[in-house]
C-alpha cells in the first residue's frame, strides 16, 4: 500500500501534516496532524481575567477579531452584563470586517490557485501540475482579480479598523461592549469602504467562484465529509445574555444525521486519544479542560485536541453555517453542497450576504448613545463562555475566573480543531474528523501531484496557527510530499 505524506501543507494558515494510504489510486485511510504544539492557554493562567479579550487575538494573525470576541463575550457571560445596542453592533461590524477580509484572502490567495493557473513566478511557482482547466481568457482575468483581491483585503482591514483603532489586532473590543464611540464621519467612511468591497465580491468573487464551480463540476461530489454540521451563531441582532437563543444574523443550530436540532452547549468533549497530551483530560468539557504536553505519547499523531458534540464528529464553517441556517441558494444545491466545491460557494454566498447586511447595521448607529456597559469581576469564582462564528467556523471561549480576579483555566475550542482535529475512539467505534471523512475515498490521479488532497484540505479553511496557538520561525518552508 503506498503512503504519501504532505508535509507542511501549504497555502494554508499554519502548519498541517497530511498523510494518507492509496490503494489502486483511491485513499483508503488519512491522518491529519497539527505539528506545532498549542500552548495558549497555559499563557493566560494567573493573568488578569479582564485583559483576555486582547491577550487572546495573539493566538492569530487572521482570526484575530473572532477571539476578541468570543474572549469579550465569555467575560460578558461571567459578569453577568451585555453591550448596550451600538456596543453589540460596533463588535458586529469590526467581525464582519474581519469576514471580509478573511473569506477574500482565504478564495484567492490561499485556493484559488488549485484552479486557476498562475504565471510562471514565484510566487505562482513551486506548484503541483494540476489539471487548470479554465480557458486561458478566462484565467488571465481571474489572475488580475486575484491581485486586485490584495488591494481590496487591505481596504477590508482599513474599514475594520474605523471601529477597532488598528488591525488584526483591534483594541476597542472590550468586556460590556466596545471603547470605540459612533460618530456621522466614521459611519459614512465605513459606508464608503462597504460599497467598494461588496461590489467586489458580487462582482468579481461571486462569478469567479461560479466559473470556477462550472468548469470543475466534478468538486461537487468530491470531499464530502461527515455532513454534520454545528453553528454557534453569531451578529446578535437584539439584546439578551443567552447565546443560544437570542436572535442573530446566523442563529445557532445543529445539523446531526439528516435531522435539525438546537445547539446544546454542554455536551461538548475533548477528547485526545490521538493528540500528543496525557489521557487524563480525555472527554473533559472545556471548562475545566487544562492538557499536559506528551510529545512522546504512543499513537498519537496531532497537537489538535478533536472537540465531539456527544461523540460526534461535526463539521463547522460557511458552510455549516449556511446549511444550519437554510440559506436557500446553498439547500438549492442538495447533496453537491457536501463537497469541496460547495464549501467554497457557500463562503462566497455568505460573505455577500454579511456585506449587505452591514450596510444596514452600520446606519442603525446612534451617535451619543452608550457603546459599553459598566462593569466589574464577582468575587467569587466564575465561568463565563463566550459562543461566536469566527469566519472559520464554531469558535467558543471558555473562561474561569479566580475570586481574587485571575484566569483559573482558559479554552479555545476553535474551528479548525473541530474540522481537523485527529480521530477519537478505536476500532469499530473509531471516529475520524471531518477532514480526515472528506479525504477518504479520494481518487489520487497522479501520486507525485496530489492535488486533490490540497484541494479538499484548503475547501475548509483551516487555521492551524489557531489550532496549535504556536508559530514556527520556518515559515517560509514550501510545500514537499514523499511517495512509498
Ligand atoms: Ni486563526
Amino acid at each position: 500500500m503506498a503512503k504519501i505524506i504532505v508535509d507542511p501543507v501549504t497555502r494554508i494558515e499554519g502548519h498541517l501534516k497530511l498523510e494518507v494510504e492509496v490503494e489502486n489510486n483511491v485513499v483508503v485511510d488519512a491522518w491529519t496532524g497539527g505539528t506545532l504544539w498549542r500552548g495558549f492557554e497555559l499563557i493566560l493562567q494567573g493573568r488578569d481575567a479582564r485583559d483576555a479579550q486582547q491577550l487572546v487575538q495573539r493566538i492569530c494573525g487572521v482570526c484575530p477579531v473572532s477571539h476578541a470576541t468570543a474572549g469579550a463575550m465569555a467575560l460578558d457571560d461571567a459578569m453577568g452584563i451585555e453591550p448596550p445596542p451600538n456596543g453589540r453592533i460596533i463588535r458586529n461590524l469590526i467581525l464582519g470586517s474581519n469576514y471580509m477580509h478573511s473569506h477574500i484572502l482565504h478564495f484567492f490567495h490561499l485556493a484559488a490557485l488549485d484552479y486557476v493557473k498562475g504565471p510562471d513566478i514565484a510566487p505562482f511557482k513551486p506548484r503541483y501540475e494540476a489539471d487548470y482547466r479554465l480557458p486561458a481568457d478566462i484565467n488571465a482575468q481571474a489572475v488580475d482579480i486575484y491581485l486586485e483581491a490584495l488591494t481590496i483585503r487591505r481596504k477590508a482591514h482599513e474599514m475594520g479598523a474605523i471601529w477597532g483603532g488598528r488591525l488584526p489586532h483591534v483594541q476597542s473590543i472590550v468586556p460590556g461592549g466596545v471603547s470605540e464611540v459612533p460618530d456621522t464621519s466614521k459611519i459614512y467612511k465605513f459606508l464608503n469602504y462597504l460599497e467598494e468591497i461588496q461590489a467586489f465580491i458580487d462582482n468579481k468573487y461571486i462569478p469567479l467562484v461560479k466559473t470556477v464551480a462550472e468548469y470543475y463540476s466534478d468538486w461537487f461530489s468530491i470531499g464530502t465529509g461527515c455532513q454534520n454540521f454545528l453553528c454557534y451563531g453569531s451578529f446578535p441582532l437584539e439584546e439578551g445574555r443567552d447565546h443560544v437563543k437570542k436572535k442573530k444574523f446566523w442563529d445557532s443550530g445543529i445539523y446531526l444525521r439528516g435531522q435539525y436540532r438546537e445547539l446544546d452547549p454542554a455536551v461538548i468533549t475533548e477528547e485526545v486519544t490521538y493528540s500528543w497530551y496525557e489521557d487524563d483530560t480525555d472527554g473533559n468539557t472545556p471548562d475545566v479542560a487544562v492538557v499536559t504536553p506528551n510529545a512522546k505519547k504512543k499513537g498519537a499523531y496531532s497537537w489538535l485536541k478533536s472537540p465531539r458534540y456527544n461523540g460526534e464528529a461535526m463539521e463547522v464553517g460557511p458552510l455549516a453555517r449556511q446549511w444550519v441556517n437554510k440559506n436557500p441558494d446553498v439547500l438549492a444545491l442538495g447533496d453537491k453542497a457536501f463537497s469541496v466545491m460547495g464549501r467554497h460557494f457557500a463562503r462566497a454566498v455568505e460573505a455577500s450576504q454579511l456585506a449587505k447586511a452591514m450596510k444596514e447595521w452600520v446606519l442603525q448607529l446612534e451617535p451619543g448613545q452608550p457603546v459599553c456597559t459598566p462593569h466589574e469581576l464577582p468575587k467569587k469564582e466564575v465561568v463565563g463562555v463566550g459562543l461566536c462564528e469566527g469566519s472559520r467556523g464554531a469558535l467558543g471561549h471558555w473562561h474561569r475566573i479566580s475570586a481574587d480576579g485571575r484566569t483559573k483555566v482558559y479554552n479555545a475550542v476553535v474551528p479548525t480543531t473541530w474540522n481537523s482535529g485527529p480521530r477519537t475512539g478505536s476500532g469499530a467505534a473509531t471516529v475520524r474528523g471531518p477532514m480526515e471523512q472528506a479525504i477518504i475515498g479520494t481518487r489520487v490521479a497522479d501520486p507525485a501531484n496530489p492535488v486533490e488532497l490540497v484541494r479538499i484540505v484548503r475547501s475548509f479553511d483551516p487555521c492551524y496557527g489557531c489550532a496549535i496557538h504556536v508559530m514556527t520561525p520556518n515559515g517560509k518552508t514550501l510545500s514537499q510530499f514523499v511517495v512509498s
